[in-house]
């Protein structure tokens, strides 16, 4: 049998069992924990047998097995998004939202998943808490037409809005992992705790995670809360604020001509009727 078919079909079979695996002592473990006698190297099994190595905390990088060598382009991945039956939250969805924005974004924003409007129309952060992370973004010179790609860690909707599961944000990592490798974005916005556990491969909370800096795969990479977060808790507008703030010294450090630039895109699309111009301010 040719060695390149033998590679493909056991890596394949190896990230099943992996699955399988993860889910199996997640299941335990949850189980267990209840009656009080949580098995202290089930979680350690979970981070290093599923998710890749914590880029930011431990400063190991990737496995390598995904990512641009995969895919050719962002076109490319939303197209096998659209396709994608990896995990069961395709059973549920009425559009898979891949994600948006501009190709060469200097900034990419990872949230957690598609709600019910991200759901019907197929578009990252549309529906409410997506009307007030535009307003964010304005506040530090970005958005989604000219500086932005807004990704979400699943493409498809958790019923009822619940969080992923883990298995479920593994399945979909590939993809993710591909958006990030080909965007090369120069630094990266995490919003909330799920997107930002997943991505730092940590358990750590949001409040302790928000507003400090990572170190992702060489991108600076910083978490705050959700924008649905600070819908249902105005107590949280001013920290989250502040995160923007030092978001955008950072930016400022990395490219300090970005905010002229944006507000030259801005002038540009306004001339143009508000149209989208592709590559605008890019
Ligand atoms: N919340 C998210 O995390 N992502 C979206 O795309 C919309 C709401
Ligand atoms: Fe595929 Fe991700 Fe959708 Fe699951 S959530 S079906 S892995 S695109």
């Amino acid at each position: 049998m040719k060695l390149r078919k033998v590679k493909v079909i056991l890596y394949r079979v190896e990230a099943k069992t992996k699955e399988t695996l993860f889910s199996f002592f997640d299941t335990a473990y949850r189980f267990v924990s209840a009656y009080g006698e949580p098995p202290s190297a089930v979680p350690e099994f979970k981070d290093a047998g599923i998710q890749e190595s914590p880029p930011g905390i431990s400063g190991a990088s990737g496995t390598g097995e995904t990512g641009t060598g995969k895919f050719r382009s962002l076109e490319e991945i939303s197209e096998k998004v659209k396709a994608c039956k990896n995990c069961g939250l395709h059973a549920g969805r009425k559009n898979a939202v891949p994600g948006a924005g501009a190709e060469q974004a200097f900034v990419l924003i990872i949230g957690e998943g598609p709600g019910a409007e991200e759901d019907l129309r197929g578009e990252p952060f549309v529906g409410r808490s997506g009307q007030l992370l535009d307003k964010m973004l304005e506040a530090i010179s970005l958005s989604r037409l000219s500086n932005v790609y807004i990704a979400n860690v699943v493409k498809c909707r958790p019923p009822g809005n619940r969080d992923p599961l883990p298995a479920e944000s593994a399945a979909c990592s590939e993809f993710l992992k591909a958006q990030i490798d080909l965007i090369k974005p120069k630094a990266i916005l995490v919003l909330g705790r799920i997107a930002a556990q997943n991505l730092l491969a940590t358990k750590e909370g949001i409040n302790r995670l928000r507003g400090r800096f990572f170190d992702y795969k060489g991108i600076p990479l910083m978490p705050t809360y959700h924008p649905s977060a600070l819908l249902r808790d105005e107590n949280l507008k001013r920290p989250a604020w502040e995160d923007l703030k030092l978001f955008r010294e950072k930016l400022r450090s990395l490219e300090p001509e970005y905010e002229r630039k944006f507000a030259e895109g801005k002038l540009k699309r306004n001339s143009a009727g508000g149209k989208h111009i592709p590559g605008a301010g890019n």
